[in-house]
């Protein structure tokens, strides 16, 4: 490995500037800046449409940009794609295994199609069966696979490679909770090992597990970015969770905190169903004047907590439209396969 290969300590494994990528009319790339820190997990997070998979496409070489920046390890996405599609890892939004083919012929093909000799194909193919939990259906073919071993089966064929940055893109769109965690756990794997990912994703849960980093994309631009809990934090205040010993006090412990208008407290409103009782705050003072003031009135609590607010919440105050469920439309539109000139 040249030195080149390794991109510096601590710095940036995937860098965007300014990219730009219109389908006709459609603004999909709309001048987006990011950057993923080597060895860490970027969320790229927005509703269908956002342009989150031209992202992807843009900077795994397989569409070219038409304008702007990009740079994964060190190269060019458009002028160094060789070097580059050499050290990534793609994991589609729609599964990419060759259906006919046993998981094992699977790897073996795209381990050959990577120059592994025959040899080093069969073995990274077996490695990563195993790794993947997919060593005792090996032989069978694809189209027998559940979702969970054909989303385990696209992972072990992106790392192949051994990719130091590898793209998610909606890597558990579709799947069920117990699936969606088996994937997480993965990927949490490969990060411990040192992988740099750009994750992209509709869930909020997800980019909470996964991202050390998050950048909200909509009608492809970004609208927001940051740490997950400095970005949740700019939203707003907290909410201050009291719970009542006694079921009975709670409206009247909302009334009172109501009424001794504290400074710079609005209110606060029961939750019979939760039963507790919901105050927003912005400050430690209000927090500590809240605590007293049931004290001085002698109400006995089961409990007390504060709550961030949660990312649907940020991605409602960020783009002003509630991020939809992902949906399960298809995708019908085609391909364009415009490959990058070399
Ligand atoms: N090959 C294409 N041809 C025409 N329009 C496209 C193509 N790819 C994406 N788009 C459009 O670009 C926008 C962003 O799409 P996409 O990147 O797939 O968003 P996301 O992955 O966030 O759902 C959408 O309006 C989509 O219809
Ligand atoms: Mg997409």
């Amino acid at each position: 490995m040249t030195r080149k290969d390794i991109p510096a300590r601590g710095g940036n494994a995937v860098e965007v500037r300014g990219l730009v990528k219109h389908f006709g009319e459609t603004k999909a790339l709309d001048g987006v800046d990011l950057d993923v820190r080597e060895g860490t997990v970027l969320g790229v997070l927005g509703p269908n449409g956002a342009g989150k998979t031209t992202l992807v496409r843009c900077l795994s070489t397989l569409i070219r940009p038409d304008a702007g920046t990009a740079r994964v390890a060190g190269y060019d996405v458009v002028r160094q794609p060789r070097q580059l599609r050499r050290v990534i890892g793609l994991t589609g939004q729609y599964a990419s295994v060759d259906e006919k083919l046993s998981g094992r012929e699977n790897l073996y093909m795209i381990g050959r199609l990577l120059d592994l000799s025959r040899k080093d194909a069969r073995r990274r193919a077996d490695e990563m069966l195993e790794r993947f939990s997919l060593t005792e259906a090996a032989k069978r073919p694809a189209m027998n696979y559940s979702g969970g071993m054909r989303r385990r089966l696209d992972l072990a064929a992106s790392m192949i490679g051994r990719p130091s940055v590898l793209y998610l893109d909606e890597p558990t769109t579709g799947l069920d909770p117990r699936t969606r965690n088996e994937v997480w756990e993965e990927v949490q794997r490969m990060v411990g090992e040192g992988t740099t990912v750009l994750l992209t994703t509709q869930y909020m849960e997800e980019a909470e597990q996964l991202a050390h980093e998050l950048t909200v994309v909509d009608r492809g631009r970004v609208i927001a970015g940051g740490r997950v809990d400095e970005l949740k934090a700019k939203v707003g205040g907290r909410t201050l969770q009291v719970r009542p010993a006694d079921p009975a006090d709670l409206h009247r412990l909302a009334a009172e905190v109501t009424r001794a208008g504290l400074d710079g407290i609005a209110g606060a409103t029961a939750d019979a169903t939760e039963g507790v009782v919901n105050v927003p705050i912005v400050s430690d003072e209000q927090l500590t004047a809240v605590v007293g003031l049931l004290g001085e009135r002698g109400f006995a609590l089961a409990g007390i907590s504060t709550h961030l607010p949660s990312l649907d919440e940020v991605f409602l105050a960020v783009t002003g439209q509630k991020t939809s469920a992902p949906s399960e439309a298809q995708d019908t539109r085609t391909d364009e396969f415009q490959e990058v000139a070399a």
